[in-house]
């Protein structure tokens, strides 16, 4: 069974970091109707949705994924590279704890949960404005005894990783080949994204579905012209505080 942790959007969503948009108004009501319809999408897939309540003074707390990743075997938990959301680590470190042994990136490590993607044993991590190598070096470290590799790649022009490039299928990512270099990810099979739709890479797999935003409807055709099955999610308030979907929740198996 699949487990996903979201978090209500915060109050003050309005002052979320912002490194690559200008800031615009975002409407509370707007975020937290389309972050609803995005849990009940979870749900539709059969995932177990376990939302955390709001945190009023964390701006930027709705995006769980950069405060933790999951493993089969364990969790890390992320030491943020914005110094405003480190206070997001102890209530998903809570929130984690039943389920998996945790371990802590230390500083002088950086890491947010964006950078990191994962394809079975393979994780490739951002070099990012909020990753740095110290805690790609702890990261590998800690995972090479399960199996995995952990891999620094060079990424531009977005603020995570996972802005570039995500999983749409066993063999296949979805990426934005301006911001990341293909080669490297060997073995795999890509659909770039359509060029006027930048921010189009971000998406969510669960089980053999995707997750989408209705947001990049070019993009979304090539993924439905590869056989990919979708479900549509309005996204496009959070992606004012340069949120996507993967941002919204730490899915893992229980
Ligand atoms: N606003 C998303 C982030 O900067 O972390």
């Amino acid at each position: 069974m699949l487990i996903a942790i979201t978090r209500h959007v915060s109050p003050a969503i309005g002052k979320c970091e912002l490194t690559h948009l200008e800031r615009q108004p975002i409407d509370l009501a707007v975020a937290r109707a389309q972050h609803r319809q995005y849990e009940a999408a979870l749900k539709s897939l059969g995932v177990d949705v376990h939302p955390l309540p709001a945190e009023v003074d964390l701006p930027d707390s709705v995006f769980v994924e950069d405060i933790a990743i999951v493993v089969d075997e364990a969790a890390i938990i992320t030491r943020p590279g914005a110094d405003s959301r480190k206070p997001e680590t102890e209530s998903i470190a809570k929130a984690l704890a039943p389920y998996r042994k945790l371990f802590y990136i230390q500083a002088p490590g950086t890491l947010d949960g964006g950078d990191v993607l994962t394809v079975r044993k393979d994780i490739y991590v951002g070099q990012s404005s909020r990753s740095n190598q110290a805690a790609i070096e702890q990261m590998g470290a800690f995972l090479a005894s399960f199996g995995y590799t952990v891999k620094g790649v060079k990424v531009s022009g977005c603020l995570h990783l996972k802005s570039a490039v995500t999983q749409v299928a066993a063999d296949t990512l979805l990426v934005n080949p301006a911001w990341v270099g293909k080669e490297n990810f060997p073995g795999m099979k890509f659909i770039d994204v359509e060029p006027s739709e930048a921010y189009a890479a971000n998406a969510v797999l669960v089980g053999k579905t995707v997750l989408y935003p209705s947001s990049y409807p070019k993009t979304r055709l090539r993924l439905e012209e590869a056989g990919i099955r979708l479900v549509i999610v309005e996204a496009s308030e959070l992606a004012k505080a340069e949120g996507a979907v993967t941002c919204c929740s730490l899915i893992f198996k229980v």
